[in-house]
């Protein structure tokens, strides 16, 4: 196996610092989207993301960041990258839902010598009929791969389940973020109640063994993505991150950035985190690598 899979990557969080002042002139785009070290929750990071929903509005800016996504992917070893983004959140300037997903699918293929795909998000705090609209989306294109429940997590996701249902019928996968602000509870529910094959982050399972159990028995994969952890202080710190003595465990763990632009990432820095923190070597990437090209959604 060579090349490196990244299976959690928001578009929103992962534009071009050079970009956004390019379609936002006069904002301080860094103090703007990229989270402080001191931000200390998800629900503070989030907001991060807010300046480039202002100007991902039309097709143009869609297509951009897409495009520079991919080539980003490329120029830090991603073989395989799966972009998620909430189509809903682009039609303020009157784009429709699916002229927002046709940008994000012809920026994407114009970029060579990298296997995309897209997951559509969800979000916990809109509503369910909101998540049922993207979800119909999503099974009527053939350019959709995947379900994703994103947002604030100390909402629940079981309002959601319609939507959730209508994937599992049509046969497209799905992921649910989990176990990053909330605890074992809220990756129960993904598992049980919306039927992810994949968890975003999930790291907090580690306070079940019952959990722990069921995740390695069902070989879900963990989409973590350890720097935006510390950063969300779903761990207090990468010495405290639990991927190591998950990856150790069996589980079939998995690393991303989330947000290469506001977790201030990219797949190189997070391994060469995990080398220096965890003496990672490349037995424990390729068996990363592995994992997650097990877990793929894309076709
Ligand atoms: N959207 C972007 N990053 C996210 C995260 N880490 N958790 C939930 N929703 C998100
Ligand atoms: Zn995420």
């Amino acid at each position: 196996m060579s090349g490196r899979y990244e299976l959690h990557c928001h578009l929103d969080g992962s534009v071009r610092l050079s970009t956004l002042a390019d379609l936002a002139p006069g904002v301080d785009v860094r103090a703007r989207a990229v989270a402080p070290p001191d931000v200390g929750s998800l629900h503070g990071f989030l907001p991060f993301i807010d300046v480039a929903l202002d100007v991902l509005q039309t097709p143009e800016a869609l297509e951009r960041v897409a495009r520079e996504l991919a080539e980003d992917w490329r120029a830090d070893g991603v073989v395989h990258g799966e972009v998620r983004f909430a189509p809903q959140l682009h039609t303020r300037a009157g784009l429709s839902v699916d002229a927002v997903i046709d940008a994000v699918s012809a920026g994407l293929a114009a970029v060579t010598g990298v296997r995309t795909g897209l997951l559509l998000c969800c979000l916990r705090h809109q509503d369910p009929s909101v998540s049922l609209e993207i979800a119909a989306t999503a099974v009527r294109r053939d350019d959709v791969a995947g379900l994703d429940l994103a947002g604030d997590e100390r909402r629940p996701g079981a309002p959601h389940r319609e939507a959730f249902d209508l994937a599992h019928a049509a046969g497209l996968p799905v992921t649910v973020h989990a176990g990053e602000a909330a605890g074992p509870d809220s990756v129960w529910e993904a598992l049980d109640v919306l039927g992810a094959r994949r968890i975003g982050h999930g790291v907090r399972s580690v306070g079940s063994a019952a959990l722990l159990s069921r995740l390695r028995r069902d070989a879900i994969a963990l989409e973590t993505c350890p720097r935006c952890n510390v950063l969300t202080r779903a761990v207090p710190s990468l010495a405290a991150h639990p991927v190591d003595q998950l990856l150790r465990a069996g589980l079939r763990v998995t690393v991303s950035t989330d947000t290469r632009t506001t977790a201030d990432t990219s797949l190189d820095a997070e391994f060469a985190a995990l080398r220096e923190t965890f003496g990672w070597g490349p037995d424990e990437e390729r068996r990363v690598q592995e994992n997650a090209a097990a877990a793929v959604f894309a076709p």
